[in-house]
């Protein structure tokens, strides 16, 4: 673990300002409080949350039960997650926030739409009866495939309306990887649009729907919004358009009173072997750690604009563009496209005109902001920011000095926050009133969470030293399993150490405790803040007519963090050249998705093995990253590989 040293070297500290920390939601007092019960009596201390910050329609009998590696929280409890996105919002205390601005979305091309919660509220409601009307019933699985329009949020809000479980897949995927997520959810309905725009264009989305959905018996009906306008097939008696249904729908909808432990939604993630996991999420502890960590973190106020540019696609979409925003009655921006249209400027452009005051976005985007320049931040007036962040992947301690001078105007705090599609919410953070920052760490780990820095021997490791990071306790937004999968679940998360999640990063703690992660210690790819496993790659690339085997590893980055790397070994008959790095590139795509495409394929006649034929992807991160000297080759079964593949053709 090399870079624990020069981690360490950063010295810089920011203490928050003290007039800004007495008016956080959480300040120092709260946070020590919360801090001191979490860890004397965690379950006490979520039970608080839990109370405060969600609404019950009944009370649960049993706070924790925990057969481990199997937890259920608030066992016997009545919610609903849309109850407490909408309806609550609109009645009693706070009903006044009928006509409060739930919404404001801005589509690429410049389109706008502002939905309040009164009028989220009755197309969530309509949505919901929509769902009912085609057959939807509660515990079915819904599949929504989408571009990032308000449609979107109201297509998942109506699935937890009625107690259907919505699986969201990123837009951005392919065919062949919706047909996956679909006949592994076993998904009863699609959400779909025709299309969505980015970097100025309209692209399609049906086209990958028709095809994902041939040869796919469980999916009975397609509804698909009119976003673009562009022609598009229509298959009788199964798609409808969504505008046509929602005319005649009702826009009255009683949520469902529903079981905290009742399936909420599965997303999927890479993980380090074969097909991607569909992670299991649940209703009342989900709801509790989103809605708690939102307010605590973001502190979120009345009057703020909150911006998280995720795409819903993935889990901070679910969590802090939609559930925990919305759960607090604070106003979300959503974002269509891509932050460079029409100009580098776009984001900054949208902060000013909408007078955004908190802002979350990924290392890469920062990254990529650096190298566009600072004149683009710089002709627009960011003044109405208060509070930033940063989730995803590791930040570099330049990158968050920018983010913090150029964007933040010194002023505002910065909350590096670490977490994954698992762990649901936020687990390691700094909170803005009371946690001083050091640029690259996510500091301490939330009030109630048991983060730790474990050896190999499981004890934990002595600063300087890094290690394994893991949560000692079950957590309320945790994951409860892998969809149809519990082996593994049990064996991905839970068989390292004893009773203990294992989150598949490294990690170590500095002398104030401060944690500094620092990616992923398995063959899981971290590319501009998504997983992506080398496994997934690699099948995409082996299944090409002229690939008979193939290796993929991430080697740095300077925007997307890690970049793909194949060595692709082509069969007798196929010849190595750049048109078939093209093809194989596209073919990629077409598996996977665009992000997925290998940034370089390098050709060779074999790969380094050991002789239990394994792949040593350690000598080939070496070999990608021009290191001279490889590390460890004595399990290696033919030594001549290596000289071949520092001559493999590069590019
Ligand atoms: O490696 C960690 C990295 O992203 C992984 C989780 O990815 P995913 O499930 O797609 O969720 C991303 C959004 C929550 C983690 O295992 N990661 C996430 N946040 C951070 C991070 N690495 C360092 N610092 C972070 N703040």
């Amino acid at each position: 673990m090399p870079d624990i040293e020069s981690l360490l070297k950063e010295k810089r500290v920011f203490k928050p300002d003290p007039a800004a920390a007495r008016a956080a939601n959480w300040n120092r007092k709260t946070v020590d409080a919360h801090r001191r019960l979490g860890e004397r009596d965690p379950q006490r201390f979520w039970a608080k949350m839990a109370r405060e910050h969600v609404s019950w329609f009944s009370p649960w009998k049993k706070v924790l039960v925990w057969k481990p590696p199997f937890a259920k929280w608030f066992v016997g409890g009545k919610t609903n997650v849309s109850y407490n996105c909408l309806d609550r919002h609109l009645e009693g205390e706070h009903g006044w926030r009928r006509n409060k601005a739930a919404i404001i979305w801005e589509g690429e091309p410049g389109d706008q739409r502002v939905l309040t919660f009164g009028q989220l509220h009755r197309e969530v409601c309509k949505f919901a009866n929509v769902l009912k009307s085609q057959g939807v019933k509660k515990g079915d699985r819904v599949a929504i495939y989408m571009p990032m329009i308000p449609e979107l949020a109201i297509a998942m809000l109506a699935c937890t309306r009625i107690g259907a479980p919505h699986s969201v897949v990123f837009g951005g995927f392919s065919a062949e990887a919706l047909r996956e997520r679909i006949n592994d959810v076993g998904a009863k309905l699609v959400v779909t649009a025709d299309g969505g725009y980015r970097r100025g264009e309209a692209y399609a989305l049906k086209p990958a729907v028709d095809e994902a959905l041939r040869g796919c018996k469980g999916v009975e009906s397609v509804v698909m919004v009119q976003r673009t306008g562009q022609p598009t097939n229509f298959v009788a008696g199964r798609d409808r358009w969504w505008h046509e249904l929602m005319e005649d729908a009702s826009a009255d909808c009683k949520p469902a009173k529903l079981d905290a432990e009742h399936p909420l939604f599965v997303l999927y993630t890479s993980g380090s072997t074969g097909k991607p996991k569909g992670i299991l999420h649940t209703t009342g502890g989900y709801l509790t750690h989103v809605t708690t960590t939102s307010k605590a973190i973001f502190d979120l106020k009345e009057d703020d604009t909150y911006w998280c540019t995720a795409d819903c696609g993935w889990i901070t979409g679910h969590s802090y563009v939609v559930y925990g925003i919305l759960a607090n009655g604070a106003t979300t921006l959503m974002y269509e496209g891509v932050p460079t249209h029409p100009g580098p400027d776009r984001f900054w452009d949208i902060i000013e005109r909408h007078r955004v005051s908190i802002f979350y976005t990924a290392p890469t985007a920062i990254r990529t902001f650096i190298r566009l320049g600072d004149e683009h931040p710089k002709k627009h007036d960011l003044s109405s920011l208060r509070l930033l962040g940063t989730v995803g992947e590791p930040i570099n301690p330049e990158a968050w000095m920018w983010y913090h001078r150029v964007i933040g105007g010194k002023r505002c705090p910065i909350v590096d926050t670490w977490w994954q599609t698992e762990t649901g919410g936020i687990a390691i953070t700094p909170l803005p009133g009371a946690v001083a920052t050091k640029p690259g760490s996510a500091t301490l780990p939330f009030p109630g969470i048991d983060a730790e820095v474990l050896g190999e021997d499981g004890e934990p490791v002595e600063p300087p030293n890094g290690g394994l990071l893991v949560l000692r306790k079950p957590w309320p937004g945790m994951l409860r399993g892998i969809w149809g999968d519990p082996k593994r679940y049990r064996e991905q998360y839970w068989s390292k150490f004893p009773k203990t999640y294992f989150a598949g990063d490294g990690a170590h703690r500095d002398g104030d405790g401060y944690f500094w992660i620092m990616g992923r210690v398995d063959d899981v790819m971290n590319i501009s803040g998504h997983r992506i496993g080398t496994m997934e790659v690699e099948s995409a690339l082996v299944s090409h007519d002229e690939v008979a085997e193939a290796a993929v590893i991430g080697r740095d980055d300077e925007i997307t963090g890690t970049a793909i790397v194949a060595f692709v070994t082509p069969k007798g008959n196929a010849t190595p050249s750049d048109a078939l790095k093209v093809a194989l590139r596209n073919h990629v795509t077409r598996q996977i998705g665009a992000i997925a495409k290998p940034k370089e394929i390098r050709f060779t006649d074999a790969l380094p093995k050991t002789r239990s034929g394994k792949i040593m992807r350690r000598l080939l991160r070496d070999i990608a990253a021009g290191r001279e000297q490889v590390g460890d080759t004595s399990t290696l079964e033919d030594y001549s590989v290596l000289a071949k593949l520092r001559d493999s053709d590069e590019g």
